[in-house]
């Protein structure tokens, strides 16, 4: 028996072509839900994204998306909700981790790592929410989960960029809509 049930729900998981993300993916079809994961990597989420379908029995379904880019995600978010008929939980999972001591820190790795982690997760947000409010193109509401880390509260050695992202997006309930 699974532990959640959340047939009829309809996910679109960020970062899902792998790791942790593919996980959740995993889990939420095997819950029930119908499931799109959006990535930059497209050969690797298609094949994610098939073995899922196969083996939990969901739909498990892929659309391309760089988070950093605001016409990625309008094009996800309406590419979900047409391959799913709506959309109604988004997992903000794609981030990046680029280590380096502070004393050898650069400055491109670092507005990398804001662009993925921070300001990928804020326009997830911006579009989740305008999809799914009351008038929008799913319209049902729902509920975003935002991937942080232990790292926002807990200082690791050379991860002091990364640990700053994850502390914004830690902080992403006080983004009021
Ligand atoms: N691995 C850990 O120990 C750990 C611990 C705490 C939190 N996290 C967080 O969990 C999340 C997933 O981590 P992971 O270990 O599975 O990482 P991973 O590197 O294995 O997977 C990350 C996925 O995100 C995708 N991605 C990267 N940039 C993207 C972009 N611009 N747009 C869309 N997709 C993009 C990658 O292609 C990849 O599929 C991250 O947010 C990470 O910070 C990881």
């Amino acid at each position: 028996m699974e532990q959640f049930d959340l047939k009829g729900r309809k996910a679109l998981v960020t970062g899902g072509a792998r790791g942790i993300g593919a996980s959740i993916a995993e889990t939420l079809a095997r819950a029930g839900a119908q499931v799109m994961i959006g990535d930059v990597m497209a050969d690797v989420g298609q094949e994610t994204a098939a073995r899922l379908s196969t083996s939990t029995g969901a739909k498990v379904g892929f659309v391309p998306l760089d988070v950093t880019q605001d016409d990625a995600w309008a094009s996800a978010t309406a590419a979900t909700i047409k391959q799913l008929g709506g959309l109604d939980t988004l997992v903000n999972n794609a981030g990046i981790e680029i280590t380096s001591l502070v004393v050898d820190v650069n400055g491109d790795d670092l507005r990398r790592m804001l662009d993925v982690n921070v300001v990928g997760t804020l326009l997830g947000m911006k579009h989740a929410f305008r999809a799914m409010r009351p008038g929008g193109p799913a319209g049902q509401g729902g509920a975003v989960v935002n991937i942080a880390s232990v790292a926002a509260t807990i200082a690791f050695p050379a991860i002091a960029g990364y640990s700053a992202t994850k502390s914004a997006v830690d902080r992403a309930p006080c983004w009021r809509p």
